[in-house]
């Protein structure tokens, strides 16, 4: 291998929490009064030797609640000494106004952290922290592309944590390529890693993801560290939502929301309250939606939009919901219920910028679209839960409890929700509409028909209306 930098080549040598000769004392942090919480006590005192597993105590794990509690669900608690994070997003969803926001509620605090910009100068980060509010005393900004310089300011300035914006924009000078090629990213995240894990310092990687999702350049970044987070949400549309891809740390199901004002990024406590906008009115092909997002339920407002196709293949096209799962939806329409899809468009929206996973989801998204085909509303304040199958029938949903009494906080009257569940449902405040398939569901939850703003083609309206 080509010449490897001093601080470089200390790092990657070292055994991991091993006390080398060379390292600044205060990097194990043990005797360092500030970085005292962020290490757990004795971690460096066994390395080398294997010790049984049922004998490895549990619990010494400190997490470090960072100051912005989104984060700290996301990552299951709080912020564990010595893990590697990668941030991840496209670009100008607002990584860099995240992690600068994170860096000064650390910072503010009292700790050290250190905020590395590839990026930008200083003078843009410092406007940027303007917006954001006080800058706290402990906050340095090191603004570099250099991986060896980075990494010897880090020695130097012993951090409690440390931001890199971007991963992709630094490089070790010893290696070919440059900034952002696979071999740069692969091996500067590799001496971050061996820094993170010897020093017991939390360092955040912000890195770009390419169109297809993928953080740019080498998917080996993903396998490397300790979580994922992404950063998502329509660009022109300010909520911001962080979701865990990957998490040794915690479950990857939790979900922070954000709202992206002009002074940054507001945590949003109360998200179903945020998503639902207008949700509880009665409008055809509106439906609300109660999606279990890790430890709660979030009520969304799914939109869907049908409407006649004047081309040969009728235009499926969803944001924030799988297309796949969306064509089933249809098929169970056309054949259990009897809704002629076929020669109709379908567009199905999430509202917030959210992506729906929870299968749970089902049952409103198929009443939106045969709301929307058949111009009934649904019945006002009503909150529709259920996975459904082939068959057209409703399977059970996780913690049906929870995401009933969430919709009773927020006003809702009445919920459809698998038969089966009837018994979880009792004492949920709302009126109960236990249902056994999509079919029941559509007799029982859609309101009268409402005249359509436009008056719609007669062509095909009369042989559908008689079938409903
Ligand atoms: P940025 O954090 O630079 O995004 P990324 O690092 O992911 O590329 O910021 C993204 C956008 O956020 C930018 O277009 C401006 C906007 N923004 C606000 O609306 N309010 C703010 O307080 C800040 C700092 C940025
Ligand atoms: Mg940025």
């Amino acid at each position: 291998m080509a010449q490897v930098p001093a601080v470089h080549r200390g790092v990657r040598c070292g055994r991991l929490g091993a006390r080398r000769d060379d390292e600044p004392e205060a990097l194990l942090g043990a005797s360092r009064r500030g970085a005292a919480r962020w290490v757990p006590a004795g971690a460096e005192s066994r390395v080398g030797t294997p010790v049984p597993l049922a004998d490895v105590e549990l619990g010494h794990v400190a997490r470090v609640h960072t100051g912005l509690r989104e984060i700290d669900r996301v990552l299951g608690g709080g912020l564990v000494p010595g893990s590697l994070l990668l941030v991840g997003g496209d670009p100008g969803i607002g990584k860099s106004t995240l992690m600068l926001q994170l860096a000064m509620a650390i910072a503010r605090s009292g700790e050290r952290v250190l905020y590395v910009s590839g990026e930008e100068s200083e003078e843009q980060i410092r406007l940027r922290a303007r917006r954001l509010g006080e800058v706290p005393g402990s906050l340095l900004l090191l603004c570099e592309t250099d991986l060896e310089s980075v990494l010897e300011a880090a020695a130097r300035s012993k951090p409690s944590a440390l931001v890199v914006d971007s991963i992709q924009t630094l490089s070790r000078a010893d290696l070919e390529g440059g900034p952002g090629t696979v071999t740069q990213v692969r091996e500067c995240a590799l001496a971050l890693l061996h820094y993170a894990k010897g020093s017991r310092t939390p360092v955040f990687l912000v890195g770009h993801v390419t169109k297809d999702g993928a953080v740019a350049g080498p998917r080996v970044l993903e396998h490397m560290v300790d979580a994922v987070l992404y950063l998502e949400g329509e660009r022109y549309q300010h909520y911001r939502v962080l979701r865990a891809a990957k998490n040794r740390f915690g479950s990857t199901n939790e979900l922070g929301v954000f709202e992206m004002l002009d002074s940054g990024l507001r945590e949003v406590p109360n998200p179903s309250e945020a998503f639902l906008s207008d949700g509880k009115r009665a409008e055809p092909g509106v439906a609300v939606v109660a999606s279990l997002e890790g430890s709660r339920p979030l009520l969304v407002e799914v939109q869907a939009l049908v409407s006649s196709s004047f081309y040969g293949t009728p235009q499926r096209v969803t944001s924030g919901f799988d297309p796949r799962r969306l064509a089933v939806l249809i098929a169970v329409l056309e054949r259990r219920v009897g809704l002629k899809l076929g020669r109709h468009d379908v567009f199905v929206t999430v509202t917030g910028g959210l992506t729906l996973d929870d299968p749970g989801t089902d049952l409103g998204v198929a009443l939106a679209i045969a709301s929307s085909f058949r111009s009934r509303p649904l019945l006002e304040g009503t909150l529709a839960l259920g996975e459904v199958s082939l068959s057209g029938e409703l399977r059970r949903v996780a913690r049906l409890d929870a995401r009933l009494r969430e919709a009773a906080q927020l006003g809702f009257k009445r919920a459809g929700f698998p038969k089966a569940q009837a018994s979880d449902a009792e004492g949920c405040g709302l009126q109960a509409v236990p249902l056994t398939s999509v079919r029941e569901a559509f007799d029982a939850l859609l309101g009268e028909k409402v005249a359509p703003p436009r008056p719609q083609s007669e062509t095909r309206e009369p042989a559908e209306e008689r079938r409903g």
